[in-house]
């Protein structure tokens, strides 16, 4: 209802400030009667897959929540789910600012945050004191100064310290901003970094008594013959789902906007059909084996039911959110 208002303050300052002010207003009124004010009850349904039960098919996607500091503000808005992170061994400070650009005419985002984070001690703190009790999320992905060769390491790191508190854990290996990151979506480097991380989730399960989902997030920006490998491989290493997608690097729908040269991955409406074409795609390369969460640039129930259509079993959003406050929330799950 107020959002508008909010928004019009917000859109005046930097977008990394906004976040920043949004982000200590949250954890103000978190756990206090004043979460009265962002609460929105929802009338969606549950959805069963990859063996857990979502509270409605929409979820908070990775990168606005970084260390999980406001998982029962956003779940008192009536998100399905939550996604957290991306969450690295080791604290960071990510890359210089600004690092975050509005496209407004677009209603568009270009980020090269580059995993600015506190580290994945201080998320799963985070994570201990939430009341939270639906699926959650955690995204997690390499340090910068670890060297791509070993970038696997910080995955098991991560999974080690996480998967006791994770609903499923999410792979970040499409990420723009982190230099080679990329480069573990293809051929030997994927196939390599899947099956250690398989290895990972079997003795986790036996340890831990309890078997967290998988899902590996992937780039808008994938050829033909790169999505059909990736699918190749999700199968065969039995992966349990894949996010798609990540940001682009894209930018002929934005060209002579203001901020449109600027360094980073898309996101928001102008990857919109490009992240629903790969969603199809992949739904035809997949045949059911593994379910799609999609994101990218859903902003309508319309956008949704899109991704839905196109072979999506959860969606998700991030710059929507931003453009269309929390009301778009409502309007999705209520309806989907
Ligand atoms: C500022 C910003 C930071 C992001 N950080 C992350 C991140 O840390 N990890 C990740 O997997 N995705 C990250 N994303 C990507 C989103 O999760 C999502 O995949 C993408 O923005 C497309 O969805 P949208 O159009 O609804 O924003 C980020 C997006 C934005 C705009």
């Amino acid at each position: 209802m107020f959002y508008p208002l909010i928004r019009q303050a917000l859109f005046r300052l930097n977008p990394e400030l906004a976040h920043d002010l949004t982000f200590k207003q949250l954890r103000i009124i978190s756990g206090t009667p004043f979460e009265r004010l962002i609460h929105q009850s929802t009338t969606g349904r549950s959805v069963k897959c990859m063996g857990l039960s979502f509270k409605n098919p929409l979820g908070l996607a990775a990168g606005l929540d970084k260390n999980g500091e406001c998982i029962d503000a956003f779940a008192a808005m009536g998100f399905g789910f939550i996604e957290i992170g991306t969450v690295t061994p080791l604290p960071q400070a990510g890359n210089e600012k600004p690092r975050m650009f509005r496209l407004l005419e677009a209603e568009g985002i270009i980020n090269r945050m580059g995993f600015n984070n506190l580290g994945v001690d201080h998320l799963v703190e985070n994570v201990k004191k939430a009341r939270f009790d639906g699926v959650l999320g955690i995204n997690i992905g390499k340090n910068k100064n670890t060297p791509v060769e070993q970038g696997k390491d910080d995955y098991l790191i991560c999974m080690d310290k996480i998967y006791p508190y994770a609903g499923y854990i999410a792979i970040n290996i499409s990420s723009p901003n982190t230099p080679g990151l990329r480069a573990l979506q293809y051929g030997d480097a994927l196939d390599d970094l899947l099956s250690a991380i398989k290895n990972k989730q079997n003795a986790l399960e036996v340890r831990h008594h309890k078997y967290v989902p998988i899902v590996v997030k992937i780039a808008p920006d994938l050829s033909e013959a790169e999505l059909i490998q990736v699918a190749d491989s999700l199968i065969r290493h039995n992966i349990d789902g894949v996010i798609a997608t990540n940001t682009t690097l894209d930018r002929s729908l934005v060209q002579g906007l203001k901020y449109a040269d600027e360094v980073g991955g898309m996101s928001g409406r102008p990857v919109q059909l490009r992240s629903t074409e790969i969603i199809r795609r992949l739904a035809k390369e997949l045949q059911g084996k593994l379910p799609i969460i999609g994101v990218g640039g859903i902003d309508s129930l319309l956008a949704a039911r899109e991704k839905i259509a196109a072979g999506s079993s959860l969606v998700q959003i991030y710059s929507g959110f931003i453009y269309k406050g929390p009301s778009l929330i409502k309007q999705i799950v209520n309806h989907l």
